[in-house]
């Protein structure tokens, strides 16, 4: 085989983020936002990586850990993979650095294109994790689960990713809206890692709670205004491990009056928020966060996880 193109979907981290990485459990959804990778063999001894935002030919002698970081994990997969001549095309039309999954998404498209072409016989998903802890060494791999299986999943981890088996409520509508304000996902974490080390007992408690919401909203999918009620619940958390700012507390305050509860979604600092609604409150949540300026979007679940 000489080309093989594989697609994987975005994601919204509806309950957990954060706490996952310390073993408290998540839930995450795949949205209707994909990135498409092509990989093709080349006879030039040469792992190239291209985007609309980037382009380097790397020869597969280089160690991973001195490539450029926005191509590591790209290089990574190929180069792990036996991959010596490869070359890796990314398309995306998920918008990067806004905790939509970006990053996690074009690793599990990497993978799922790059994996066929190496003939070895590894997990998209056990590739797409290693891939992103070059960058992001303390991942959960909570992010990776969801751009492969695709639906709406449980996380935790060390555990298999559990798919809801039940129906996802078909006016459950989760509105997003995009602070416009870039965040590093590995300064949050580490931000994070921070307070959990400076006050343990506390952070065990909020992470126990944390556990607790996903608990429950796992048993109230159907019931979405108990869901928005959960969010904004978690949002509190959240807003006690420092990773809110004055940007993201307005637009919470906005979508709050109109959803039924909305939180940060992803990494926080910067990026997106998700607001709970359904089809009487979905219109009125997205004009008032377009109408102060953020960038939104209803954000369909969809149940396509990595697809080659
Ligand atoms: C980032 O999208 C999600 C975090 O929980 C980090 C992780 O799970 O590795 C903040």
């Amino acid at each position: 085989m000489m080309r093989q193109v594989c697609s994987a979907p975005g994601k919204i981290i509806l309950f957990g983020e954060h706490f996952v990485v310390y073993n408290s459990r998540a839930i995450l959804c795949a949205i209707d936002k994909r990135v498409e990778v092509t990989a093709q063999r080349r006879r030039n001894n040469t792992i190239s990586i291209k985007s609309n935002m980037l382009s380097a030919s790397i020869r597969p002698s280089t160690p991973h850990m001195v490539v450029d970081k926005r191509t590591r994990p790209f290089y990574y997969i190929a180069q792990s993979l036996g991959m010596a001549d490869v070359e890796i095309n990314i398309r995306s039309s998920l918008p990067s650095g806004a905790g939509l999954g970006s990053s996690s998404a074009c690793c599990v498209a990497t993978a799922g294109a790059v994996l066929p072409l190496s003939g070895m016989n590894r997990s998209i998903l056990d590739v797409s994790i290693e891939a992103e802890r070059t960058i992001q060494p303390s991942s959960s791999g909570a992010d990776c689960a969801v751009c492969t299986h695709g639906g709406l999943i449980e996380y935790a981890i060390g555990t298999p990713p559990r798919q809801l088996d039940t129906p996802i409520p078909s006016d459950l509508k989760l509105i997003v809206a995009n602070s416009g304000v870039n965040h590093n996902t590995g300064e949050m974490v580490a931000r994070v890692r921070h307070v959990y080390k400076k006050y343990p007992k506390k952070f065990t408690i909020l992470s126990k709670k944390a556990d607790s919401l996903t608990s429950l909203a796992m048993d109230s999918i159907n019931d979405i205004p108990k869901l928005g009620y959960l969010a904004a619940s978690n949002q509190l958390l959240l807003e006690k491990i420092g990773i809110s700012n004055n940007t993201l507390r307005q637009m919470i305050r906005i979508a709050d009056r109109h959803s039924y509860g909305s939180k940060i979604t992803g990494s926080g600092g910067g990026g997106c928020i998700v607001a709970i609604t359904d089809d009487t409150n979905a219109h009125s949540t997205l004009m008032a966060l377009s109408d102060a300026g953020y960038d939104s979007f209803v954000a369909r679940i969809t149940r396509t996880g990595a697809s080659t």
